[in-house]
């Protein structure tokens, strides 16, 4: 019997992405595997179920679609969904391995073989199946929209017969994926746009955007993992950051917050001070919201004013964008699968060094070693 692959649908709340679109599946069918898809699985991104039935798909129950051999999710799945699924069987998505540990522990005792997306290794090979990136370019983007549109003011210079209306000012902080997706999109909106992330290898991708690097008097000798990922900085170090970026902050008309160091909370960078230095009505996005926010003030899900300044903590932008952003997500899964499955079955291999930094639980074991810290402690 071929590899079946299922596609269950979506139960967290405000979660709209669905794992696969119809022309992933295509492909996955043209290869010989069986993509079995949960009734309604697409609609909230607009694949409707005939869609997917057009490319070969088999629309099945929720269910039938967690009892696959391979199912493959956006959100991590809940304890009644892990009971679904079938010991042996593959579970590849975000899984949230170092924020929510439990669900790897819950997976191991249902013998699940559970591939965490996040846990996707830097290197060139895996670039393809790198979605976080993918879903924090479609997160960069959506943040500058959703500020242009709170922004009482125009982002662009405009020279009418009413007179000259000066561009608006954008800071993004954290000049990653995100930042520089936020940076391309506000220069494209008209903003001047500045810049600043304590990884200074970025100066030239923000200037070659069109963007001011900012450059703190601050000394931060080596801010970079090998993976490329900013480390955090002690408390002290942290305090002097964000009292250097005040008088910058003050000077927006937006700040887009996008700092982030993996498996802690997000730096402070915005501090109430900060705020009370930006103008009435000016806007802040604070992408760092799930981890706790770059702003001090930042309430995650939801839009507090203080002082007139509009602070937004939104918690899953790429599900504001469902059809992009699954389209995206469902190549990266594409990847991963052709990686490491046939039709004839999944294989694991722990030669290979992606296959090692996604694998999170095997043979009823928690494999990955900061998740095993995580729940010994
Ligand atoms: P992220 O989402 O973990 O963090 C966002 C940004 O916040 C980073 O640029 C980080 O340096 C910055 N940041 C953290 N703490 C800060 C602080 N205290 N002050 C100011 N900024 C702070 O990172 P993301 O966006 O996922 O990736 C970061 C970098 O990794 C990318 O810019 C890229 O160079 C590299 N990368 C490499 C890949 C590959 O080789 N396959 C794939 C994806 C990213």
């Amino acid at each position: 019997m071929a590899l079946r692959i299922g596609v269950p649908a979506e139960t967290a709340v405000g979660e709209r992405r669905v794992a696969l679109v119809p022309e992933v599946v295509r492909r996955l069918v043209q290869q010989g595997m069986e993509v079995w898809v949960a009734k309604g699985a697409g609609t909230g991104a607009y694949f409707p179920d005939a869609a997917y039935a057009d490319v070969g798909a088999r629309m099945v129950s929720q269910e039938e679609a967690w009892g696959a051999d391979v199912v493959v999710h956006v959100q991590p799945p809940s304890e009644e969904e892990i009971a679904l699924m079938r010991s042996g069987s593959v579970l590849i998505g975000f899984l949230s391995p170092l924020d929510q540990p439990e669900v790897a522990d819950r997976l191991a005792r249902q013998g699940v073989v559970a591939l965490a997306m996040e846990l996707v290794p830097r290197i060139s090979r895996a670039q393809k199946m790198d979605a976080l990136s993918a879903m924090a370019a479609v997160a960069g983007y959506k943040a500058v929209l959703i500020a242009a549109n709170l922004l009482p003011k125009f982002f662009p210079l405009l020279t009418t017969a009413a007179g000259t209306v000066r561009p608006a000012s954008v800071l993004v902080l954290g000049a990653g994926v995100a930042g520089l997706q936020a940076i391309a999109t506000a220069r494209r909106l008209g903003a001047r746009v500045s810049a600043y992330d304590i990884r200074d290898v970025v100066k030239e991708e923000v200037q070659s955007l069109g963007a001011t690097f900012v450059e703190l008097p601050f000394e931060v000798p080596d801010a970079q993992d090998v993976s490329g990922y900013a480390k955090a900085l002690a408390e002290e170090k942290q305090r002097q950051q964000a009292q250097l970026l005040v008088p910058h902050i003050g000077r927006a008309d937006v700040v887009i917050s996008t700092a982030q160091v993996p498996g802690r909370r997000a730096p402070v960078l915005i501090t109430e001070e900060a705020v009370a230095a930006m103008q009435p009505g000016s806007v802040i996005i604070d992408l760092a919201a799930p981890n706790g926010g770059n702003c001090v003030l930042t309430q995650p899900g939801e839009t507090v004013i203080h002082n007139g300044v509009q602070i937004v903590g939104p918690l899953n932008l790429p599900a504001e964008m469902p059809v992009h952003a699954s389209q995206m997500y469902a190549r990266t899964l594409l990847a991963m699968i052709q990686e490491f499955a046939t039709p004839e079955g999944f294989k694991p291999n722990f030669e290979d060094e992606i296959f090692r930094g996604v694998c999170l639980t095997y043979n009823g074991e928690v494999v990955n070693e900061r998740v095993r810290a995580l729940l010994a402690a």
